[in-house]
């Protein structure tokens, strides 16, 4: 599948609306294509939507490749192979395959739940940055989203120390997570252990990810997770955090 064709089959996707603002922005090279949330048995790796180097020096090359060409795509070979006998989750979205996971044939649901969660953290990971110097990233959020932060965190600076506080404390590999819930409108700080995923639940809406694996940064910050999450939010996309936000 090339670009041209990746686009289009991504255009379709509940996300692609709310991206649709910033693609129009963005030149082809650093174009934010929308996520493959939507897609089905052989799930596929969204190609990284801007250069290898585009994160750098916060990301470096080496880590983007590594982790998007070998990690993330690993997730989804063993997937999709523990999918591959069984045709009735076929159909299934990778967000329906995870919330009907009781469902799921108990063989596979380890497979499942690792490999599945890897996939949907990893997609949406690779959204939520941004190239530095293109519209969104290292910026601010929007007005609605940042009054939230201020409400519920006192302020940006606050969320970020908070955030990776609690990043910090993820014992070994793990994810973390800015969400909105549903109910009650809250910004809420979450981790999760491994691949689990704060992405697909219909509860909430999670606005901001952070991968806190050693893989997202060893290479170049060796054991520093604190300086791997001190650059990180030069990068965040905050344009589609604030469009998830009010969507
Ligand atoms: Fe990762």
């Amino acid at each position: 599948m090339n670009r041209r064709d990746f686009l289009t089959r991504t255009s379709t996707v509940a996300l692609a609306a709310s991206l649709a603002p910033a693609l129009s922005q963005l030149s082809a090279a650093t174009a934010i294509s929308a996520p493959t949330a939507g897609h089905t048995y052989p799930f596929a790796v969204t190609p990284l939507p801007y250069d290898y180097a585009a994160l750098e020096p916060h990301i470096d090359a080496a880590t983007m490749k590594l982790h998007h060409d070998k990690h993330h795509a690993a997730y989804v070979t063993n997937l999709n192979a523990a999918l591959k006998d069984h045709p009735t989750l076929h159909g299934l979205t990778i967000e329906q395959l995870l919330r009907q996971f009781d469902s799921v044939p108990a063989a596979i649901q380890p497979a499942v739940r690792n490999h599945g969660g890897g996939h949907i953290n990893h997609e949406f990971f690779w959204q939520i940055m941004r190239p530095v110097g293109t519209e969104g990233s290292g910026g601010k959020p929007g007005e609605k989203l940042a009054a939230a932060i201020i409400a519920d965190f006192g302020s940006l600076e606050k969320l970020q120390t908070e955030f990776n506080a609690a990043s910090l404390k993820v014992f070994g590999s793990g994810w973390a997570f800015l969400v909105r819930d549903a109910a009650t409108g809250k910004l809420k700080i979450t981790t999760k252990p491994n691949q689990d995923s704060d992405l697909f639940q219909t509860n909430q809406t999670c606005l901001l990810a952070c991968d806190v694996w050693e893989h997202a940064y060893y290479l170049n910050y060796q054991n520093r997770r604190a300086d791997y999450l001190k650059a990180w939010w030069n990068v965040v996309a905050w344009d589609i955090a604030s469009r998830r936000f009010v969507a």
